[in-house]
C-alpha cells in the first residue's frame, strides 16, 4: 500500500495545526517535517518547537526529515517534539549507521536519505539496520522544484537489490511529485510519497491527497 506524507513546508505557516488536521483527515499517514539549518541546505524552515506545536492537532506520523550537519546534536529534541520516524542524510554525518543505532535505541524507526548524486549502493551494508531509505528526487533545500528523472532508477535499483535480498524495507521519495509523475516512482517500488506543493499548494489539498492514494 502506498503511503503519502504530505511536507507542511508548503503549507500555510500560520495555520499549520489546521493543515496538518485537514491532510490527516483527507487520509494521509504520515507528515513529512523537513528540518533545514541553511548549512547542509541553502535555506531555514523551523525546528523541534514547530514540530511540537504540531503535534498536538494530529495522530498522524511524524516522518522528520533531518537537513541538518550533524543530526545527532539533536535527535533527543526530535524525538521529544513527537518524531515517529527520524531521517538523517548519508551526507551530513560521519558515521550515519551511529546515529540510526541511537535513534533505534529510542524506539523510534530511523531511515539515512542520499541526494541525488550520491549512489544509493552507498546504503548496501546498512539496509538491514534501517526502516526506510529516503531516495532524494529532488535536490533538498525547496520545495516547488521539478522531479529528477534520474532519480527514478535509483529507486528500482535499491528495490531490487531489496527483493534479491527477501528484504523489505520503506522507500520514501520526495520533490516534485504529483498525481502525474506518481506512478513511474511506485512502479519503480517507492512506497511512501513525500508531495509538498502538490497537496497544500491545490485547490483542494483533500482531494489531491485521495487521489495520490488511489494511484
Ligand atoms: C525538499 C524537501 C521536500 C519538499 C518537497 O528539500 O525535502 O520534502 O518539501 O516539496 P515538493 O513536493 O513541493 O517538491
Ligand atoms: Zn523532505
Amino acid at each position: 500500500m502506498t503511503i503519502i506524507s504530505p511536507s507542511v513546508l508548503a503549507a500555510d505557516f500560520s495555520r499549520l495545526g489546521e493543515e496538518a488536521k485537514k491532510v490527516e483527515l483527507a487520509g494521509a499517514e504520515y507528515l513529512h517535517l523537513d528540518v533545514m539549518d541553511g548549512i547542509f541546505v541553502p535555506n531555514i524552515s523551523f525546528g523541534a518547537p514547530v514540530i511540537s506545536a504540531i503535534r498536538k492537532s494530529t495522530n498522524a506520523l511524524f516522518d522528520v526529515h533531518l537537513m541538518i550537519v550533524d543530526p545527532q546534536r539533536y535527535i533527543d529534541d526530535f524525538i521529544k517534539a513527537g518524531a515517529d520516524i527520524i531521517t538523517v542524510h548519508y551526507e551530513s554525518c560521519d558515521n550515519p549507521l551511529s546515529v540510526v543505532r541511537y535513534i533505534k535505541s529510542k524506539g523510534i524507526r530511523a531511515a539515512i536519505s542520499v541526494k541525488p548524486a550520491t549512489p544509493v549502493d552507498v546504503l548496501f551494508p546498512m539496509l538491514d539496520e534501517l526502516d526506510m531509505v529516503l531516495i532524494m528526487t529532488v535536490e533538498p533545500g525547496f520545495g516547488g522544484q521539478k522531479l529528477i528523472p534520474e532519480t527514478v532508477e535509483k529507486v528500482r535499483a535499491l528495490r531490487k537489490y531489496l527483493d534479491s535480498k527477501g528484504m523489505k524495507l520503506d522507500i520514501e521519495v520526495d520533490g516534485g511529485i504529483t498525481p502525474e509523475n506518481l506512478s513511474t516512482l511506485t512502479e519503480a517500488g517507492a512506497n511512501v510519497i513525500v508531495a509538498g506543493s502538490a497537496i497544500f499548494k491545490a485547490a483542494d489539498p483533500e482531494k489531491v491527497v485521495k487521489e495520490m492514494k488511489n494511484i
